[in-house]
């Protein structure tokens, strides 16, 4: 295996010089530091009902996260010098991580830093964004209701299992974007302002095989205030994930 430290990893190859404008994970309760750890939910299991069932909540955090977590830890447990790294610099730098990690990098690296995302934009009562956010949809979609329309669209589009996902820049500047499996806009040297997960496990219990049903009834659980303070983060550059 080659010797792999930080500065290495953050000098060499085409990803470095945005990843290194990437915040490092910190060692807190995010859980984003090795040993990696699942994030508590910031509110009940039902706190999304009807749109999202509570069972669904605990098995998706409980049993799906978890194992990402369990099968990240496991990946890095002989390679200390790519742990310390820190999630979203490892993540950026995919290409130079050891290729006997690499996928399971991918996958649980991925699926552990899309969740912790996807927990903390829950749990609200949907509406609609306000002040320069919502000045930066309009800008950036045409309106509320077209960001909307585009953002599900790419949801039910997406083939088997992925994400949906708005970015943003330095600027403040929005996107959409969709990714497959795991993959997170973070391997792109990308800031994800807010994102859905499309996965099965995500809606099966409630909603079956009715993906569109899930996504239009999941803005009814966004937290508007929790994606506005995101919006604000990446602008400072200071987005943790
Ligand atoms: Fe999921």
């Amino acid at each position: 295996m080659p010797v792999l430290t930080r500065r290495t990893l953050l000098l060499t190859g085409a990803a470095a010089a945005t990843a290194a404008t990437l915040p490092r994970a910190r060692a807190d309760a995010t859980g984003l530091a090795y040993p990696f750890s699942l994030p508590a939910l910031p509110y009940a299991t039902n706190a999304n009902e009807p749109f999202i069932d509570a069972m669904t909540m605990e098995i998706h955090h409980g049993k799906h996260h978890a194992a990402y977590v369990t099968n990240l830890n496991a990946a890095l447990k002989d390679y200390p010098q790519v742990a310390a790294l820190g999630l979203p610099a490892m993540l950026a730098q995919l290409a130079q991580v050891p290729e006997g990690i690499r996928s399971a990098v991918r996958n649980n690296g991925g699926g552990h830093v899309n969740h912790s995302m996807f927990w903390q934009l829950m749990g609200g009562k949907g509406g609609e964004p306000s002040g320069p956010l919502a000045d930066a949809v309009t800008r950036d979609f045409g309106s509320f209701a077209a960001m909307k329309e585009q953002f599900n669209k790419a949801g039910a589009g997406r083939f088997g299992s992925g994400w949906v996902m708005v970015v943003v820049d330095r600027e403040g500047k929005l996107s959409l974007t969709s990714t497959p499996n795991q993959d997170t806009p973070i391997m792109d040297a990308k800031m994800v302002l807010f994102g859905n997960d499309v996965w099965e496990h995500a809606y099966y219990l409630k909603y079956q095989n009715r993906r569109a049903d899930y996504l239009a009834a999941w803005w009814n659980v966004v937290d508007w205030g929790k994606i506005a303070d995101r919006y604000d983060a990446a602008k400072k550059g200071a987005l943790a994930l």
